[in-house]
């Protein structure tokens, strides 16, 4: 118990970065952040989408909570088993993209990776300043709604040594609110295949804006629309009749899977979703997305201008 308590406080210690600004009680790893909504069903209340079905928006968080709950010990498995690897190929280029870390003259970054799970992007941000930056001292705080899916990204963190770092701390928080954020307190925020779980992107994507320092870079990763159309069909036919049956055989959970092709349906197009961005408040990134894999996945990039508050 003891240890467990120390373990925490080591991996959540504030960093010497520009998070400075975040009061350090804001730093203990915690489950007090809530979703934005009650959970508690009205009768007059808007309804979204939880994969297929259609569900009141207060119930949503729970469902999607369930979900990751229930598949976060297998979920690197299955990740590497649904996407032939191709997952870390794509995050590769997606942190690549971004060339985290300090550069001549400037300061180290303050790294919001949001509904960062097991920590696949934080991590690889670290290195990628280390490595390629020569920067230690960029900080990178992986937050994430559901606290199960931050204990396998905590483990992770021991196993790779960055449990003695300050650079990486974990916190359970809501994308739609980031309450332990400050304003205008992050230099990129990140969030890879979590926006589309999210019961109110945009109000995600006004928080991203908030907290993110003006010339700040929101970046997203996230399954797209694929094309030309007969390889969308074929690629209709392994989601929904493979990755199911895998979510079954190994994981050992048919139904979270089936959410996930389902959630992946239901989310906008690569240009609905840059508009999306820019009516948050971003100036677009040139087209505002870039394709992967011939639209499977998609990056979305947005700065947030200079004379924002
Ligand atoms: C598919 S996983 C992605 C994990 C990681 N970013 C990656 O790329 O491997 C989606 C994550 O989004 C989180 N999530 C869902 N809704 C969220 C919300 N409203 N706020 C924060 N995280 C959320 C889930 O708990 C889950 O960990």
């Amino acid at each position: 118990m003891a240890f467990r308590l120390a373990r925490n406080r080591a991996l959540i210690a504030p960093a010497k970065s520009a998070l400075g600004a975040i009061p350090r009680t804001a730093l203990f790893y915690s489950t007090s952040s809530k979703p934005a909504s009650s959970g508690q069903p009205q009768a007059s209340e808007a309804e979204t989408h939880f994969g297929f079905q259609t569900v009141k928006e207060s119930l949503k968080a729970g469902k999607v909570a369930e979900v990751f709950s229930s598949v976060a010990s297998s979920y690197d498995v299955m990740n590497d088993a649904m996407s032939f690897g191709i997952h870390r190929l794509w995050k590769d280029h997606f942190v690549r993209s971004l060339n985290p870390g300090r550069k001549s003259g400037g300061s180290p970054m303050a790294i919001l990776d949001v509904a960062g799970g097991t920590g696949d992007i934080a991590f690889r941000m670290l290195d990628h300043a280390d490595k390629i930056n020569g920067d230690r001292e960029t900080t990178v705080i992986c937050a994430d709604i559901n606290a199960d899916m931050l204990k396998e990204g905590e483990k992770r963190a021991q196993q790779q040594g960055y449990i003695s770092t300050n650079r990486i701390s974990f916190r359970v928080e809501n994308a739609e609110t980031l309450d332990s954020i400050p304003d205008n307190s992050v230099d990129l925020y990140t969030i890879s295949f979590g926006i589309r779980n999210v019961t109110r992107i945009p109000m995600a994507l006004k928080a991203a804006h908030r907290v993110l320092k003006p010339g700040g870079v929101f970046a997203c990763l996230e399954f797209s629309k694929v094309s030309p159309a007969p390889l969308d069909a074929i690629y209709q036919q392994y989601s929904f009749s493979i990755i199911p049956l895998m979510g079954q055989l190994i994981a050992g959970d048919r139904d979270s899977y089936q959410y996930l092709v389902e959630s992946i349906k239901k989310f906008p197009t690569q240009q609905e979703f840059a508009v999306m961005i820019k009516e948050a408040g971003f100036m677009n990134v040139g087209k505002g997305y870039e394709e992967l894999t011939f639209g499977v996945a998609s990056i979305w990039k947005g700065v947030k201008p200079l004379d924002s508050k």
